[in-house]
């Protein structure tokens, strides 16, 4: 397996564990006995949890894995996604139960109750159906965190049609390739977004993206900064003349348990984002029993908040499906956290009292680095679950995460789970495990995972290997859009023997056998939280007229996990690669793919190191990025290039 990185290495020295109080556990939701249970029988167990939801048809089979590796779950089961996330709230007689506290970024708030959730993804249904959409279509979806964003994805989810929400981050470039790769019928987007107290465009980057895009019959646009954007007759709409006339009456109907949701595009180790398909069944149910027990959520008391945007897997099944699917009160905020001020995310646990809060441990180093004092001036004892997702926490982050905003005393869950896995996967249970900082420990009751060496055997307590799934669960992505060879390959072929899935993440086994997080072993980096594959950028670099070949590695950050470095070597090497070509560089890549993968440092070279057989060595250029002693270079085919780069590098040129 690919070597890591000093500072992962340090998390295995960490001992410390966090027994949860009695008082926490005495009202936990989850319970020792579940693991039990689940393993006694699975599909039982799953079928149980099932049961959370409203099915209009309840199902024959829980699971058909005869043509592994596409599962069905609850299979001949029907429901509505939508009706399961609002209506049967209302029919149960929580309409006037606040579903979203809405908090916007440059001040105005919104509370949205249940009963108005309702209304509101009604007419949206009944609008989208007036334009022709119908079950199966796709709609794209490309807009800031405002609730007309959740209204579409449940209003989709609510007529059957696929939702593919394209992070807001994303250039036009990107947004394309996504629209044209599943054909998208309508595209929804705003104005423009509140960025850092500002008003930046989104509708021209979609006009932008769009032009001659075959596919696209509307574009709807919500009205939310009142910037003045250009209209094509004909084929735009207002999102407040098309939605607010229409009546909130609308008959959902149930769909198949297998019935696409939507698709999500998602970094792999080529150039091409790959389109994850989720369904509805079984990604519901394990949305639902996710947030239920590794939050401890209580409807009706909890007022939680999940940091994470909508473009992301974990704004789609901790923001949307989950925590609805629970009837739960949430906040969600539009903007970033140090707009106006730093203390802005505690200012917000403060007004509405937030009880569950979960985020990412990108932000909680950035809180470290703001300084004690931020969450110290706000009263945070309303907290009592913090969660992480998205990297493997450091245990000092962990440990500041715990004493500066749970007080010492609320349970921290580390999630480890991928937009493929749909769900949280790993993670400790609140109430029931005893917690250690930088570990996500065990596979949830119902799940299952292993630490295998490279023969796909499973290793011993202490060793290390890969991180692989061994069984179907019931979140699980269902393919690739358009692309079943390309979804056996990347998951399935790895372990085909012995039918694993291949998660593409490094893993160890503690001497309790608890499972830490090791980082990914592919090409793809992850910085603050977000996949970005190596080739993409690479792609981008070289598509600039001065490049003649890149190489990319993702190197040790201390806030954002990995940071972005690229060895660039320039055409005919008469360009200079002074600040000014590498800055030029650096806005290409953001305009390429988004401001996300813009590399932190770009570094000219004469040569890269490579294989024989012409591979590029990435582990040689991140030593020299993370400022290591370079490794060993016997497999170059020149072994003289890494002194040619570290002088060069030395030398400044
Ligand atoms: C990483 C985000 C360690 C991992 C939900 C995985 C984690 C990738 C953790 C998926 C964690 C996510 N500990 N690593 N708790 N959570 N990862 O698809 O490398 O955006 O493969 O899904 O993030 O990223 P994705």
């Amino acid at each position: 397996m690919t070597e890591q990185s000093p500072a992962l290495d340090n998390l295995l020295t960490e001992s410390r564990t966090f027994p949860p109080s009695e008082t926490f556990s005495a009202q936990a939701n989850a319970t020792a006995d579940f693991y039990a249970e689940a393993d006694a029988d699975r599909e039982a167990f799953w079928a149980k949890q099932a049961e959370r939801l409203h099915w209009d048809t309840k199902w024959s089979q829980v699971l058909d894995w005869t043509n592994a590796p596409f599962a069905k779950w609850f299979v001949g089961g029907k429901l509505n996604v939508a009706y399961n996330c609002v209506d049967r709230h209302v029919a149960d007689g929580h309409g006037e139960q606040v579903a979203i506290h809405w908090v916007g970024e440059p001040g105005d708030n919104r509370d949205i109750t249940y009963a108005q959730l309702k209304d509101e993804v009604s007419k949206a249904a009944n609008a989208f159906e007036s334009l022709g959409i119908t079950s199966g279509d796709r709609v794209a979806i490309q807009m800031p965190m405002v609730p007309e964003a959740i209204f579409a994805m449940l209003a989709c989810a609510r007529i059957g049609a696929v939702h593919s929400v394209v992070f807001g981050g994303f250039s036009p470039t990107a947004l394309r390739s996504r629209v044209d790769d599943q054909a998208a019928k309508i595209v929804i987007t705003t104005d423009g977004q509140y960025r850092r107290g500002k008003a930046a465009p989104m509708k021209v980057n979609v006009d932008e993206a769009l032009e001659g895009a075959e596919s696209v019959e509307k574009v709807i646009v919500v009205r939310r900064t009142g910037d003045e954007v250009p209209i094509t007759e004909g084929r735009d709409l207002w999102w407040h003349e098309l939605v607010d006339g229409q009546s909130a009456e609308h008959a959902p109907q149930a769909f198949d348990s297998e019935h696409p949701l939507f698709i999500l595009y998602t970094s792999g180790t080529t150039g091409k984002p790959k389109g994850i398909l989720h369904t509805s069944g079984g990604y519901l149910t394990q949305a639902a029993y996710t947030h239920h027990n590794v939050f401890d959520h209580k409807a009706g008391e909890d007022v939680y908040w999940c940091t994470a945007d909508i473009g992301w897997i974990t704004g789609h099944t901790y923001i949307v499906y989950g925590p609805l699917a629970n009837r739960t009160t949430q906040v969600v905020y539009e903007g970033t956290p140090n707009t106006p001020h730093e203390g802005r995310h505690w200012e917000i646990v403060q007004q509405h009292k937030v009880s569950i809060y979960y985020t990412a441990p990108t932000l909680i180093r950035t809180f470290m680095k703001w300084g004690n004092e931020i969450p110290q001036k706000y009263d945070l004892s309303s907290l009592r679950v913090l969660g992480s997702v998205g990297e493997p926490i450091n245990p000092e982050a962990w440990i500041w995460y715990r004493e500066n905003v749970g007080a010492n005393s609320a349970p921290i869950v580390d999630t480890w789970w991928q937009t493929e896995t749909g769900a949280i996967m790993i993670s400790p249970l609140p109430g029931v495990t005893a917690t250690k900082p930088g570990s996500a420990q065990k596979a949830l009751p119902g799940i299952s995972a292993k630490v295998v060496d490279d023969q796909g055997v499973e290793v011993g307590k202490g060793g290390g290997g890969y991180l692989v799934l061994d069984k179907p669960w019931p979140g699980m992505l269902r393919g690739i859009w358009g692309d079943e060879e390309r979804f056996r390959e990347t998951y399935w072929s790895r372990f085909a023997d012995q039918g694993y899935y291949f998660a593409g993440d490094g893993a160890k086994y503690d001497a309790d056998g608890d499972i830490w997080l090791l980082g990914r072993v592919d090409d793809v980096m992850n910085v603050s939280g977000h996949r970005i594959s190596t080739t993409e950028v690479e792609s981008a670099l070289v598509s600039h007229p001065t490049v003649a070949e890149a190489a990319v590695v993702g190197a040790t950050d201390p806030t954002t996990g990995q940071g972005i470095v690229a060895f660039v070597i320039l055409r005919g090497n008469a360009v200079d690669g002074g600040e000014e070509a590498v800055q030029e560089l650096r806005d290409h890549v953001a305009k390429e793919i988004g401001p996300i993968a813009k590399p932190r440092q770009i570094l000219v070279v004469q040569e890269l190191p490579k294989t024989r057989s012409g591979k590029i060595m990435r582990r040689l250029l991140r030593d020299v990025a993370e400022n290591r002693q370079v490794g060993d270079v016997t497999t170059l085919a020149d072994s003289s290039v890494m002194d040619l780069i570290s002088s060069g590098l030395k030398s400044g040129k």
